[in-house]
């Protein structure tokens, strides 16, 4: 039985074929209607989502299972002081596959060493995100036709942006990607990812200001600053619009240059941008359907459920 709590936890060649067996999914939904008739998704929330959760419960909808959970921690037994360990030997009581958001990072990790049942981390904290990073790879494969060969700009709040976190490490295993880091300084990529890059010898320049580098980029990630994460609300508000990417920046891009956002957005994409055939952030949210439709397929057969 494998879980998926870091896009590492997948070899290249295997998320090559989960995004081979996704994009078959999207050419032919019919062919899948009924490839988990009989098997439940328990979808177990204990921070707010739409896009993560809804997208979980549409793809085992889509593949013909049936779904359970709950999508706040004040509706469980959490509220009473059940402890993670406790909720997954209940919940592989009740369904095949599970895939759970916490605000504490590595809250799945235990979940996955108690569990019955493979464990999807659907984000932890400020750690990792490895079903967004899915959803980002195969949004970047299937627009720009490439996982290599790319200068990435990622944009916002780098610090606890657990999306950024996965994503720049599943892109270190592809040839030739060089990063632009476009942050605050207050919220500036951590340190062991600027380690790690060095180590393997990735490219990276760290800048504030994101007019400067927006004619190098293939892809700008951006990225909201995320009032959950703030200790205090005075640093919250004096950082949340530092960028705002609108249609005059976009002039300064490439002609093929992809705006991506895992999204909710707040203000850090103007809406007049929204209509540019290089925003791909809704088209995203659509993979992220596909992508989840392959990876509970995949874990249900390894698990051999
Ligand atoms: N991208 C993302 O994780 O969105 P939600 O928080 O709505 O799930």
């Amino acid at each position: 039985m494998r879980h998926l709590m870091n896009p590492l936890d997948f070899s290249v060649e295997e998320l090559d074929q989960l995004f081979r067996l996704a994009r078959d999914m999207e050419a032919d939904m019919p062919k899948y209607a009924h490839s988990c008739a009989g098997k439940k998704l328990a979808t177990c929330f204990y921070e707010p989502s739409t896009r993560t959760r809804l997208s979980f419960e549409s793809a085992m909808l889509n593949l013909g299972g049936s779904v359970l959970g709950f999508s706040d921690a004040g509706s469980s037994s959490a509220s009473k002081g059940e402890s993670v360990a406790d909720t997954i030997r209940i919940i592989s009581c009740y369904a095949d596959i599970c895939a759970m958001r916490h605000p504490k990072e590595g809250a799945p990790m235990v979940a996955a060493s108690y569990s019955g049942v493979p464990v999807i981390n659907a984000g932890d904290g400020g750690h990792q995100h490895p079903t967004q990073t899915l959803t980002d790879l195969m949004t970047i494969r299937s627009l720009k036709g490439r996982l290599s060969d790319l200068t990435i700009g990622l944009c916002g709040d780098l610090k606890f942006g657990r999306t950024v976190h996965s994503l720049i490490n599943a892109l270190v295993r592809y040839d030739n990607i060089r990063f632009l880091f476009i942050s605050p300084e207050e919220l500036r990529v951590p340190d062991y990812i600027t380690e790690m890059l060095k180590e393997k010898g990735i490219p990276y320049e760290e800048v504030i200001r994101l007019e400067e580098i927006l004619p190098r980029l293939d892809l700008l990630y951006m990225t909201r600053v995320q009032k959950e994460r703030f200790f205090n609300e005075e640093d919250y508000v004096r950082l949340k619009d530092f960028y705002i990417l609108d249609k005059a920046k976009m002039k300064l891009a490439s002609e093929d240059m992809l705006v991506l956002h895992p999204l909710p957005r707040v203000n850090e994409i103007s809406v007049d941008v929204d209509d540019d055939p290089r925003a791909v952030y809704f088209k995203q949210a659509q993979y992220g359907v596909y992508v989840r439709m392959a990876l509970i397929l995949t874990l249900l057969d390894w698990a051999g459920a």
